[in-house]
């Protein structure tokens, strides 16, 4: 079965990014979102979130037709023959996933296959707990449409996509887990990315379902463990003298079943994913009686990576009332806007507590920063702006923008230069005169 016409609903950075890149391979693609703004914007050529190479991709399929932006279910399952749902998983305030948009999607997606004729491969690419496509999706389709699988295909296939690298994930992607009920949708959906990838098709992973959703939040649980074990051990290296966590992390990734990557020690993880995903996965535990004290410590030491940066700027300025601090960058990692569950924001939040007045800067993120800090802090258009009479800088997001601080510059701008890098941008060495601390770096070894 060869499906080449493609929906694509819900148009965040997943769903946008599928479409572009579908478009700009030679599929037709409609794109289908609830939000009529959004859709208004997308039509224009604009995106609403910062994508690397995204708009250009956009404003090209735009342009030569392949891609179109409607409005309405009925009319993009007409138009398709295969459908993939990306739209948002949020959490409830309880942690626990909140379906209701993968409902709502389902819900129009099988009402609109009701008098459609010919075979509909339906794909879930939203994140969703084990169960959900068999349990949730699957009965919900059949009762709008009246079909049942075989006259329209089910699959679930996670995206592994990171904000920033979005597309090249999706050309370049490590593995295609395909998790499918029967076999029809199975080859159905490995024909379409056969197609997609051609010569350069990756590793692909056929599975129930279940088990291709629980890959996807085992996947980002143990990546979000791997960052919480390197922080773990950067609190060690801090209380030890001439250790350092970064030389550690060099070493152990040396060894390839372990792997250099995921070892960046800092502020811990945030964004729109990993958070999310991990509370997600121990309330779903939770929700069938298994508890995951790996994932619970997870969590627990990625909220102590901000009060060991309260401690150590402590360390620097003393009491940090009254003290003018400016912090560098806000976005949850560098090469985005985003600044969902962003440690840079947390840390602003616990200074402030902390009765410190701040100053912030971040080369993309600070109108979006705006939002969630409003008037508590002040805001600076120029890191020199940003650091001018302040009493400490905090390097909080590794922008390559930052790479230009010099102790000279804190010396002639700050007005008591001090500098704390909590993502390890800087060498310790070129910052000797002033007063220096980095999170996973212990106090020297004079007997070194
Ligand atoms: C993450 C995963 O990497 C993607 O594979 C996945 O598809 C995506 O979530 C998702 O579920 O949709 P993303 O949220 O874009 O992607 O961010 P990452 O690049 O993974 O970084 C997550 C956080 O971990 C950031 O706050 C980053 O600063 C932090 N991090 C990352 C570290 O503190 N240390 C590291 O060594 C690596």
């Amino acid at each position: 079965m060869h499906l080449s016409k493609v929906a694509v609903v819900g148009l965040g950075y997943v769903g946008l990014s599928l479409a572009c890149a579908l478009a700009s391979r030679g599929f037709e693609v409609v794109g289908l979102d609830k939000d009529y703004e959004k859709v208004m914007m997308i039509k224009r050529g604009l995106t609403p979130i910062y994508e690397e190479g995204l708009d250009k991709l956009l404003r090209k399929s735009l342009d030569d037709g392949s891609l179109k932006l409607i409005y309405d279910y009925e009319e993009a399952v007409e138009r398709s023959n295969l459908c993939f749902i990306c739209v948002g998983t949020p959490s409830k305030p309880d942690g626990s996933v909140d379906l209701s948009y993968v409902e709502d999607a389902s819900r129009m997606i099988g009402r609109s296959l009701r008098n459609r004729r010919g075979y509909y491969l339906v794909v879930i690419r939203s994140t969703v707990p084990p169960g959900t496509t068999i349990n949730v999706v699957k009965r919900i389709i059949e009762e709008e449409s009246g079909k049942s699988l075989g006259d329209y295909g089910l699959c679930f296939n996670p995206e592994f996509l990171r904000e920033g690298e979005a597309l090249q994930d999706i050309f370049n992607p490590d593995r295609i887990i395909i998790g499918c009920l029967d076999e029809t949708s199975g080859e159905a959906l490995l024909n379409f990315y056969r197609s997609f990838h051609g010569d350069s098709m990756p590793p692909v992973l056929v599975t129930t379902p279940t088990n291709a959703e629980l890959i996807k939040y085992a996947n980002n649980a143990f990546l979000a463990m791997k960052i919480s074990f390197i922080n773990m051990i950067s609190q060690l290296c801090q209380n030890l003298p001439g250790a350092d966590v970064k030389v550690v992390a060099n070493g152990i990734g040396m060894d390839r079943r372990i792997g250099r990557e995921f070892l960046n020690a800092g502020l811990g993880w945030g964004g729109s994913c990993f958070p999310k995903d991990v509370m997600g996965l121990l309330r779903f535990g939770e929700s069938i009686g298994v508890k995951l004290p790996l994932i619970e410590a997870t969590i627990e030491v990625n909220e102590a990576q901000i009060i060991g940066a309260i401690k150590l700027a402590e360390k620097l300025v003393g009491d940090l009332r009254g003290k003018n601090i400016a912090v560098l960058g806000l976005a949850f990692k560098p090469g985005t806007d985003d600044v969902r569950e962003s440690r840079s924001i947390k840390l602003v939040e616990k200074l402030l507590e902390y009765g410190a007045k701040v100053r912030v800067h971040d080369p993309r993120a600070l109108e979006k920063a705006r939002e969630i800090l409003r008037e508590k802090v002040s805001y600076a258009s120029s890191i020199e702006e940003c650091l001018s009479g302040t009493d400490l800088c905090i390097l909080a997001t590794e922008w390559s923008e930052y790479k230009v601080l010099k102790q000279e510059m804190l010396e002639k701008l700050m007005k008591n230069p001090a500098l704390l890098d909590c993502r390890r941008l800087y060498d310790p060495k070129e910052f000797e005169r002033i007063k220096f601390a980095a999170i996973g770096l212990g106090p020297p070894n004079s007997s070194q």
